[in-house]
C-alpha cells in the first residue's frame, strides 16, 4: 500500500488531540511532522501539548514549534472550550522527546520536498504557520498536494456570528492560503457541527482503553459549553479534517468559491462563499464539506480508537 505523506498543523486544543490520535492509527497515512500554532490557547501550551501528545500516543513523528501569534491581529484563545491548558486541563506526562526548533514553515517546506509534490496539509488550527510557509517558500505552493483543512463556513460562524475560530483567529493567514491555488478541501461548521458525539458514545468510547479515556476526560470542559450553546455532545471539527480523505464516503460538498474577509468588522475573518449566491466568483477554490453521515463517522472513530 501506498502511504499517503501528511503534515499536522494543529493547536491542541481538545479535538485536535483526537485528530491525532486517529492519525496516529491510520496506516495509510505517513505522518511526516507536526508542528503547533497559537490558536486554542497560547503556542507555548500547543507546542507542549502535541509533543506531549504525541508521546502519550506513542508516536514518534517530529513535532515543531510555529506562530506564537497571528499576521496581523492580536491572539485571542479559546479557554472556554478547551481549558487553561488546552486539554480539558487534563494533565499528560512530559514528553521525554527532542525538543525540535526548526520553524514550522521551514519544517512544513522540508517535508513537502521530501514528498516530492505528494504532501497532503491537515491544518486544524488558525492558518498562520502555512502562510507563513507559503510566504517565505515560493515553491511550496507547488509541491503541497491538497490542504484539508478545518475551518470556515458557508453559513454560520462560532467565534462572531459571521467567522468559524480558527479563520477568525487569522483571517489575513487564511485569506493568502485560500488564494494560494493548491487544491483546498474546507471541512466547515456546516458539516462539522453535524459530526457531535453524545455524552453517552464518549462513554462507551472511554471503555475502549486508555487512550480514549484520556480523550473522553479532556473532552468534559468542553462539554458543558456546547450543552449551554445547544449541542448536547462534543463537535469532532477536526477529526473531520483527518478522516475525510480516508473516508469520502462518509462527507458531502460542494465545490465553491471561497474568499476570506479581512476588512469587515461585523463580518472580519468569514468565508464567503458563492454557494448560495447568483453572483458566482470567477474561481472554485475548495470543496466544501456541507454534510456528514455522523453515525458512520463515530464507527470509524470508535473502530480507529480501539486499535490503542
Ligand atoms: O472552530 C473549531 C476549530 O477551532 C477547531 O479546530 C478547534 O480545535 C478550534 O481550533
Ligand atoms: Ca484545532
Amino acid at each position: 500500500m501506498t502511504k499517503i505523506p501528511v503534515w499536522l498543523d494543529c493547536d491542541p486544543g481538545v479535538d485536535d488531540a483526537m485528530a491525532l490520535a486517529l492519525l496516529l492509527k491510520c496506516p495509510e497515512y505517513q505522518l511526516m511532522g507536526v508542528s503547533a500554532v497559537a490558536g486554542n490557547v497560547e503556542e507555548e501550551k500547543t507546542f507542549s501539548n502535541a509533543r506531549n501528545l504525541m508521546h502519550f500516543f506513542g508516536g514518534t513523528a517530529p513535532v515543531y514549534p510555529g506562530a506564537k501569534k497571528p499576521l496581523f491581529r492580536e491572539p485571542r484563545t479559546a479557554y472556554f472550550v478547551h481549558g487553561e491548558n488546552g486539554l480539558g486541563n487534563v494533565t499528560l506526562p512530559e514528553s521525554p522527546q527532542k525538543v525540535q526548533t526548526l520553524p514550522a514553515p521551514d519544517a512544513i517546506y522540508e517535508a513537502a520536498k521530501a514528498a516530492d509534490g505528494e504532501l497532503v496539509l491537515i491544518a486544524i488550527g488558525p492558518l498562520t504557520n502555512v502562510a507563513l510557509a507559503l510566504m517565505k517558500h515560493g515553491s511550496l505552493g507547488k509541491l503541497i498536494k491538497q490542504i484539508v483543512l478545518m475551518g470556515g463556513s458557508a453559513s454560520y460562524g462560532n467565534a462572531t456570528p459571521a467567522a468559524e475560530a480558527n479563520i477568525f483567529c487569522d483571517p489575513e493567514a487564511a485569506s493568502l492560503v485560500f488564494q494560494s491555488g493548491i487544491p483546498i478541501v474546507m471541512c466547515g461548521l456546516d458539516m462539522t457541527l453535524k459530526a457531535i458525539m453524545s455524552p453517552r458514545e464518549l462513554d462507551a468510547m472511554a471503555a475502549l482503553n486508555p487512550t480514549a479515556r484520556f480523550l473522553r476526560d479532556a473532552a468534559q470542559h468542553g462539554l458543558a459549553y456546547s450543552k449551554a450553546h445547544g449541542f448536547d455532545g462534543m463537535a469532532l471539527h477536526d477529526p473531520t479534517a483527518v478522516l475525510y480523505p480516508l473516508y469520502p464516503q462518509l462527507f458531502s460538498g460542494e465545490e465553491a468559491g471561497v474568499a476570506v474577509e479581512t476588512k469587515g468588522s461585523v463580518t472580519y475573518g468569514k468565508t464567503v462563499t458563492d454557494l448560495y449566491s447568483d453572483k458566482q466568483f470567477p474561481f472554485k477554490n475548495a470543496l466544501v464539506m456541507l454534510d456528514v453521515n455522523r453515525e458512520g463517522l463515530i464507527a470509524v472513530v470508535m473502530d480507529i480508537l480501539n486499535r490503542y
